[in-house]
C-alpha cells in the first residue's frame, strides 16, 4: 500500500484527493520505484483540466520522478533493485510514494545528481535538449526568443542557449522574473504584459527577426510570435499555458515569409528508448558539468499537490518545481 493523488473528474486544483492505493506488482519488463522526488510540470495542469483528455479516470498525474528501484519484473536487464532511477514518461502516475512503470523509460541517475535535482530536471531539460539540439540546432551567434523564458523549461532554455553561444531574448510576466531570467542568461528579457514583444524583438535585431521562436504560451502570443521571424524561421509551438491556439490558416506561413511551424512534444522524441538514453546521457553531462544548473525554486510535500497548481496556474512559480516524498 503507497499514498497518491487520484482525480475522479476534470476541474480545478481541488479535485486531487490524497488516497491509500494498492500499487501491485511489476510486470515482466516493469519496476517498481519508490519515489524520493516528483516534478511538477504544466502539462500536469492540462490533464487535471481536460485539455489533454485522460485516458482513464480516476487517474493519478504526473509523468516525472525520481527514486529508488525497490523491484524489478522477471525479464529485467536495464536496471536492479537498489538503483537510483528518474524518468519523464507516459503513462500517468508520478504522483504516489511508489508506482510501477515500464524499465525501459527509466535512466540510472548519475552519482553526482541528487534525486531532487533528477526529478525536476528530467521532463524540462530533455525538453530542452530536443528544442535546442534537435526540432531547431540553436548555433553560437543566433540570437533566439524564447517566451516564458523564467519558467522551469525556460530557465533551462536561457542557460543550455547561453552555452551555446546563443544571444537570448525572453519573455517574463514581472520584473522579478525578469530578473531571474537576466541571472540565467537571458540578455533581452521582454515584459510582455507591458511592452509590445514584436517591436522589442525588431528593435534588439535591428529590424531582423529571429530564426527561431519557441512559443509555449500559444493563445496569446502565437501571431505576434510569427512576426519575430526572419524569413524561413522556425515557429517552434510547445506549449499553451495561456490557451490553445485557435483555428490556424497556413497560408500565413507563406505571407509572412516561407515560415516553418512545427508543435513538437517529448514523447516524440523520446518513444525509442535509446533516443531516450542518448537524450539523457546530454542533459546529464550539462548537468555535471556545471555548465546548466537545475532551478529548483518551489517544493511542495506530494500531499500539497492542490496548492502547488494553483500556484503553478496563476503564475506565481518561476524556475522548477518539486514534491518532496
Ligand atoms: N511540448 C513539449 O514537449 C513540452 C514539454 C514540457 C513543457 N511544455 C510546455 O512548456 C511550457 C512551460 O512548462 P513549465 O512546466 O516549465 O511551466 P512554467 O513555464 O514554469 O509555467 C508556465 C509559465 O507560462 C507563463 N504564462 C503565460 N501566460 C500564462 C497563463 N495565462 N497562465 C499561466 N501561465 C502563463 C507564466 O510565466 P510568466 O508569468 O513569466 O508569463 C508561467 O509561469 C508549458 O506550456 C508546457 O506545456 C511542452
Amino acid at each position: 500500500m503507497a499514498k497518491a493523488m487520484k482525480v475522479y473528474n476534470n476541474g480545478d486544483a481541488d479535485v486531487m484527493k490524497w488516497e491509500v492505493v494498492d500499487v501491485g506488482s511489476p510486470a515482466a519488463n516493469e519496476i517498481l520505484i519508490r519515489h524520493s522526488a516528483v516534478g511538477l510540470n504544466f502539462i500536469d495542469v492540462y490533464f487535471r483540466k481536460g485539455v489533454y483528455p485522460p485516458p482513464f479516470f480516476p487517474f493519478t498525474p504526473g509523468l516525472e520522478g525520481a527514486g529508488t528501484v525497490e523491484q524489478v519484473g522477471a525479464e529485467v536487464s536495464e536496471v536492479s533493485v537498489g538503483d537510483r532511477v528518474a524518468y519523464a514518461s507516459p503513462p500517468l502516475g508520478a504522483y504516489a510514494e511508489k508506482r510501477i512503470i515500464a524499465a525501459d523509460r527509466v535512466i540510472r541517475i548519475p552519482d553526482e545528481i541528487d534525486d531532487t535535482t533528477a526529478a525536476a530536471m528530467m521532463l524540462q531539460g530533455l525538453t530542452v535538449q530536443y528544442l535546442l539540439r534537435q526540432t531547431f540546432r540553436v548555433k553560437a551567434g543566433d540570437t533566439i526568443l524564447f517566451h516564458a523564458a523564467a519558467g522551469g523549461v525556460g530557465l533551462i532554455a536561457c542557460q543550455w542557449a547561453k552555452h551555446l553561444g546563443a544571444t537570448v531574448i525572453g519573455t517574463v510576466g514581472n520584473e522579478q522574473k525578469a530578473e531571474i531570467a537576466r541571472r540565467h542568461g537571458c540578455d533581452h528579457p521582454i515584459l510582455y504584459n507591458q511592452e509590445d514583444f514584436v517591436e522589442r524583438v525588431r528593435d534588439i535585431t535591428n529590424g531582423k527577426g529571429v530564426p527561431v521562436v519557441y512559443d509555449s504560451v500559444g493563445a496569446t502570443t502565437f501571431d505576434k510570435s510569427l512576426d519575430c521571424l526572419q524569413p524561413k524561421g522556425y515557429m517552434v509551438s510547445f506549449g499553451q499555458s495561456s490557451g490553445g491556439v485557435e483555428s490556424f490558416n497556413p497560408v500565413v506561413l507563406s505571407v509572412k515569409g516561407s515560415l516553418y511551424l512545427t508543435r513538437p512534444t517529448l514523447m516524440t522524441y523520446t518513444a525509442d528508448p535509446a533516443d531516450l538514453v542518448e537524450m539523457a546521457d546530454e542533459l546529464c553531462s550539462m548537468v555535471v558539468s556545471g555548465a546548466i544548473k537545475i532551478p529548483v525554486k518551489q517544493r511542495y510535500a506530494l500531499s500539497d499537490a492542490v496548492q502547488a497548481h494553483k500556484d503553478l496556474e496563476s503564475r506565481k512559480t518561476h524556475g522548477s518545481t518539486v514534491f518532496e516524498v
